[in-house]
């Protein structure tokens, strides 16, 4: 048996990583702000994060949030690790945080560096965006009487639960380094995944491309956020609205 830390284990993805984990046997630790006994606010770190990583085979380190300090919570998260000898962290990162200037990208990318420059053993996956956070995005569109989105952008969403399938099993085995991107199984535009929501849901909206200023919005509508010679993931958006 291995005893496994997962952060952000009560998130979309972090939840089905410990119940893959735990289903096989392991022992797993879940650390967030709010799940006791481990309880840590990973921006400030203390005594409560050593006692999390003490003794660990491995760290998935899933907690995050777009809001801002995940530079921080990931210093705070290797130096503990660094003093337990942790021999293994594993982060999930996202396809095109080196490509596309937005802000969240960009502390994923120097998250992915401070990870690559620890000393630890580690791998990384990049992944496209899971259907639940499209599925998020649709619905706050779909408040408003007329659903705007982003003129030109597409998108390739991945089933979270194959994505937490690769990550239990990276866990499991030796530090890999930066691994193969794993996409969803269809590179769609944003208006086509709303008209497939809006049917799945019986809603009527009419669905109005807008284009935007920027260059993060020039990096989403060039496609840097897509692997689409990775399309490796099998669940499409229709089957898990479909299931929902
Ligand atoms: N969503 C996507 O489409 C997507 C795609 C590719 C990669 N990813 C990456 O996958 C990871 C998980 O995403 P998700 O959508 O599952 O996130 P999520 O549902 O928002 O879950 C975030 C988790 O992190 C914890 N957390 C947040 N801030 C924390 C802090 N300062 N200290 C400790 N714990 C904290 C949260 O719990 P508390 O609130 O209790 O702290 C929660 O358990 C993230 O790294 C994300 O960038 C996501």
């Amino acid at each position: 048996m291995t005893t496994i830390l997962v952060t952000g284990g009560t998130g979309t993805l972090g939840r089905l990583v410990t119940q893959r984990l735990r289903g096989e046997g392991h022992e797993v630790r879940v650390l967030s702000r709010h799940s006791e006994p481990y309880a840590v606010d990973l921006r400030r770190g203390g005594p409560t994060l050593d006692r999390a990583v003490d003794g660990v085979d491995a760290l998935v380190h899933c907690a995050s949030t777009p809001r801002g300090g995940d530079e921080q919570a990931a210093r705070n998260l290797v130096e503990a690790a660094q003093r337990a000898a942790v021999p293994h962290l594993v982060y999930i990162s996202i396809v095109g945080v080196d490509r596309v200037p937005f802000g969240y990208y960009e502390a994923k990318h120097a998250v992915e560096k401070i990870v690559e420059g620890s000393g630890l053993g580690w791998t990384v996956l990049r992944t496209t965006q899971f259907h639940d956070l499209v599925l998020q995005v649709l619905e706050a569109f779909a408040k408003l009487p007329v659903m705007p989105l982003p003129a030109g952008v597409r998108d390739q969403p991945i089933e979270v639960a194959e994505v937490a399938d690769r990550l239990a099993e990276l866990a499991l085995g030796s530090p890999a380094g930066r691994v193969a991107d794993m996409g969803g199984p269809e590179v769609r535009t944003f208006a086509d995944l709303a008209r497939t929501y809006l049917k799945a849901t019986g809603k009527r909206r009419p669905v109005l491309s807008v284009p935007l200023a920027g260059k993060a919005y020039r990096a989403f509508r060039e496609g840097g956020h897509l692997a689409p010679g990775q399309a490796v993931g099998k669940g499409t958006f229709e089957e898990y609205l479909a299931r929902r």
